[in-house]
């Protein structure tokens, strides 16, 4: 039996990083997503990526891709030696660092498993499933990705620290918006930027204690806002958790290169998203022209873009 399933890519609006240690945050699935097709192979696993990517992405990527695989079919008691899989990998996200893209494969992959091996399994699963793949490839994720592959839409997430449930919540937001993806270019592995978050922490608790109570009000303030639509409020507190993302050294030149341009060009707010060091900018504004407007700016700079809309069921 050949199985095919899908997982969606993100991006966060608020708070990555401080999922890690326990705070909430808010992101959204976008439309484009990775498809996965199982189908019986000839010896252990043959994998065919067909995904589009950003250059350098699978290279740098490779051992993490491999590690998830790796975890998947631990967690899923798939032994491969003797039940060989050809699995392929395709669909319209391009993968970048920021965007979701070892998430979208994760839940995509554990869906086409669940068909392939007709395990029946709800959507509960697949995500925990998607978890373990996640955790495989980059160490310690708070789950924020793979809930969002799997579920779609916009949400709320906080991480479970004490090992139960996590919390999640669908945000019933006022109006999906649309937002400016810019490229840096640059594919970071988030394992290894988490590490450096974390090693800063720990060399500087007062200061992250200080950073994570301006964050906590950050996210209360931009679950209101999304909530009401107040597109203006978002922008400003995308900048203010830009600013905390600086300070816990997730930024570079380049993300900064783009939030200038994005500003410059009438951007409401701008932040890197996901990881940083790299990876993805995300950018608000008002209207459809500004959107476009900053779009052609950022993109006559050198840096690739994508128009996308969150919050879309
Ligand atoms: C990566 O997309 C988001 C991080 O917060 C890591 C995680 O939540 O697992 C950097």
């Amino acid at each position: 039996m050949t199985g095919k399933g899908i997982g969606y890519g993100k991006t966060i609006l608020f708070g990555e990083h401080f999922v890690v240690y326990g705070l909430p945050g808010v992101a959204s699935a976008i439309s484009d997503y990775t498809i996965a097709e199982v189908e019986e192979g000839e010896e252990g696993l043959t994998l065919i990526d067909n995904r589009p990517s950003v250059e350098g992405y699978k290279d740098v990527k490779h051992e993490e891709i491999t590690r998830q695989f790796d975890a998947i079919f631990n967690f899923m008691k798939i032994d491969i030696e003797k039940t060989p899989l050809k699995i392929k990998l395709s669909g319209n996200l391009v993968c970048a660092s920021g965007i979701g893209a070892s998430a979208a494969l994760a839940s995509s992959v554990a869906r086409a498993l669940n068909k392939h091996f007709d395990l029946n399994l709800n959507d509960e699963q697949i995500n925990e499933i998607a978890f373990e793949g996640e955790r495989g490839g980059s160490g310690t994720p708070s789950g924020i990705d793979n809930t969002c592959s799997t579920y779609g839409g916009m949400i709320s997430f906080e991480k479970n620290l004490a090992g139960g449930p996590n919390k999640i919540q669908l945000l019933d937001i006022a109006k999906p918006f649309e937002i400016v993806m810019a490229s840096t270019g640059i594919t970071q592995e988030t394992k290894v930027v988490v590490a450096d978050v974390k090693a800063e922490k720990d060399k500087n608790p007062t200061k992250f204690d200080r950073i994570f109570s301006h964050y906590k009000n950050i996210f209360d303030e931009g679950v209101i806002a999304i909530k009401k639509g107040d597109i203006k409020k978002i922008g400003n507190l995308m900048d203010q958790n830009q600013d905390l993302l600086r300070q816990i050294t997730v930024s570079c030149s380049e993300v900064e290169q783009i939030i200038t341009i994005a500003k410059k060009n009438g951007a409401l707010g701008a932040k890197l998203t996901g990881t940083g060091r790299g990876g993805l900018v995300i950018c608000l504004s008002s209207d459809s022209k500004t959107t476009q407007h900053i779009s052609d700016a950022i993109e006559k700079e050198g840096f690739k873009t994508a128009i996308t809309m969150l919050g879309k069921k």
